[in-house]
């Protein structure tokens, strides 16, 4: 059969499934020149064959920092973006081009340009959960694990914008005792997170600590021991005396905190709805097979124009001066 490749990525393409992928996306990554870099909510077999697996910070500044000539960002959209503004000499594939996110879709360029001259005397702070457009429209960028140490950078007097998580920004106006206007976005799996839920495993798991990302709902969050970025729960859930974690936040980190303490016992925090899924289905787009194709055939290639690229890349540049040294587990 014919390979049939779209500016999405690949379709009608037959696999042999006798070959070796794992072997197959190692000769090409020599042969390329190539490295993988992975978030924490990939599959199990993307994480074991990256080259890297990190929160948003770490995957920005290995991108920032790789010598490869192909980048392979087994991630979503706006990861991929980022490390292209970060390197604009390099080729960044994208396994699956629709890898999108629900957060970043909350807020779009056009609107968010009007609420932003609604309020010039603020400084804009945005989630690097967010699109190009919107990084070109931001004063600095933020993830979780620099998020509260950027906003207090800033004089306590300035008033802030804070896009596109709200969840983020009203965890962050409470940690700081600022009072920063929040864009009303959400992530869609962390948003799912049921109090109840996580209540009645506590009381069957008395001894298990609650562990959070910050893009959880205040209700989850009042109730977590532990509030962090990806790569901050796993630090925490390795270097904790406890054996016994609830896990708030996409079910993909705990491939990692398995193998990192294979003697400790995670249990992901269930969704408020029927499926027990709390997987992103933006994240789980990508599959080894599609990491195979697009290493292959070198598509779909993550583009940008060159405007575009250097109006996003200043308030980034602001993030990594201001993250000079962070904890980077796994
Ligand atoms: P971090 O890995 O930076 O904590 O971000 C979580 C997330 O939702 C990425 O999409
Ligand atoms: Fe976006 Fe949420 Fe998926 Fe992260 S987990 S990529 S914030 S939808």
């Amino acid at each position: 059969m014919e390979d049939t490749i779209l500016e999405s990525g690949f379709v009608d393409v037959y696999i042999d499934p006798t070959l070796d992928l794992f072997a197959e996306i190692e000769t090409l990554k020599k042969e390329k020149n190539a490295v993988i870099l992975a978030h924490y909510y990939q599959e199990p077999d993307i994480q074991d064959i990256a080259d890297y697996v990190g929160d948003s910070l770490g995957l920005a500044q290995k991108a920032a920092a790789t010598d490869a000539d192909t980048i392979v960002f087994a991630g979503v959209h706006f990861m991929a973006e980022t490390a292209k503004i970060l390197n604009p000499g390099k080729k960044v594939l994208i396994p699956d081009m629709n890898a999108g996110c629900s957060l970043s879709d909350s807020c779009p360029p056009d609107l968010f340009r009007q609420f932003k001259e609604k309020h010039p005397d603020h400084v804009v702070i945005s989630y690097i959960n967010c699109s190009a457009g919107i990084k070109a429209l931001s004063d600095i960028i933020c993830t979780s694990s620099n998020a509260q140490r950027i906003v207090e950078s800033l004089p306590s007097d300035q008033p802030i914008i804070f896009a596109p998580d709200r969840n983020l920004g009203a965890y962050l106006n409470k940690v700081t005792g600022r009072n920063m206007l929040l864009w009303n976005g959400a992530c869609m799996v962390h948003e799912l997170f049921s109090l109840q839920k996580i209540t009645k495993l506590k009381v069957r798991n008395p001894e298990a600590l609650v562990v959070a990302h910050p893009e959880c709902e205040e209700a989850v969050l009042n109730v977590a021991d532990f509030i962090g970025s990806t790569a901050a729960m796993l630090e925490f859930v390795v270097k904790s005396k406890n054996q016994v974690f609830i896990i708030a936040t996409e079910a993909g980190i705990l491939h990692k905190m398995k193998l990192a303490a294979p003697h400790k016992t995670f249990i992901a925090a269930p969704p408020d709805n029927m499926c027990a899924c709390n997987n992103c289905p933006h994240m789980k787009r990508n599959t080894l097979e599609k990491i195979y194709l697009c290493l292959k055939y070198e598509q779909p290639e993550l583009l940008m124009e060159e405007e575009l690229r250097l109006a996003a890349r200043k308030p980034i540049d602001r993030m990594m001066e201001l993250s000079k040294v962070v904890p980077i587990v796994g």
